[in-house]
């Protein structure tokens, strides 16, 4: 299939039936690996993406301790059974690139002068893949650390903005993504301060913009979800505890 083969919109809709400025439906689940200091599951579309959080822990090997402050390493990877096309397991240049880039998302708010010569250790494993898989990573990792109880200056939020058939549009599902014009990802703090930004194909200035301030609005709604789904599982918590102090 080209892409001159693919009516991206119908009676002013998308494929999938959404508006353009339209993120698809988003579950977060808190807390499901027992054995990880935090995790999350997230839905976001058909992208299915799970989050673990180890540490802080001891460095191995040794030789990569810093003195003055934790390590954060992310590992992004695809499950073969991913994709349409069985994927190669193992990392490519690919995962390489999206866990480089998904650590430095992530790094700027983690308090990493708390813990020196230790390694916060972020899993990301894509079950299901629909585009968009390194955003879902981003905001699953970002409430896994949360989870993991690991002190960061803020949360982050991450979403992408497209172009198809000349129209920008956000959240592109697989289709507009590999079909479409563009793809612009973005993560940033729930203050607009942006620490991640990518962009495949091409846009002009003022599409750009346009792209920009519709990702920052889908970052934003995502916070709004990745703080319900935590106070889901720590409000609650809260108010129990809260009851029990009242009983003694
Ligand atoms: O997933 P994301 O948009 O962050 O990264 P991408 O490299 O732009 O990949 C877009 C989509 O292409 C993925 O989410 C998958 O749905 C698909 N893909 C695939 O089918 N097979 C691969 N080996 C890699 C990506």
């Amino acid at each position: 299939m080209d892409k001159s083969d693919i009516s991206f919109f119908k009676d002013g809709l998308r494929l999938d039936g959404r508006r353009a400025d339209q993120l698809r439906p988003i579950r977060i689940e808190v807390g499901v690996l027992a054995r990880a200091d935090g995790s999350c599951y997230i839905e976001m579309g058909g992208n299915k993406v799970i989050a673990a959080v180890y540490g802080p822990r001891e460095v191995h090997p040794r030789h990569l301790q810093e003195v003055t402050r934790a390590i954060v390493r992310y590992r992004y990877n695809m499950a073969s059974f991913s994709v349409e096309e069985r994927k190669r397991p193992g990392p490519d240049r690919r995962s390489y690139e999206l866990s480089k880039v998904s650590r430095e998302a992530l790094e700027p708010v983690i308090m990493t002068s708390y813990f020196p010569r230790s390694v916060i250790d972020v899993f990301v494993e894509v079950l299901q893949a629909d585009a968009g898989t390194r955003t879902a990573g981003i905001n699953a990792a970002a409430v896994a650390l949360a989870d993991a109880g690991i002190p960061m200056k803020s949360m982050i939020s991450s979403c992408a903005a497209g172009k198809v058939a000349d129209t920008i549009v956000l959240d592109p599902m697989k289709e507009e993504d590999n079909f479409g014009q563009a793809d612009l990802p973005i993560a940033m703090t729930p203050g607009g301060d942006i620490t991640l930004m990518q962009m495949d194909g091409g846009l002009s200035p003022d599409e750009f913009h346009q792209a920009v301030e519709m990702a920052m609005k889908g970052a934003r709604d995502i916070y709004e979800m990745q703080r319900a789904a935590l106070v889901e599982k720590y409000g609650k918590l809260e108010a129990s505890t809260i009851e029990v102090k009242a009983c003694e």
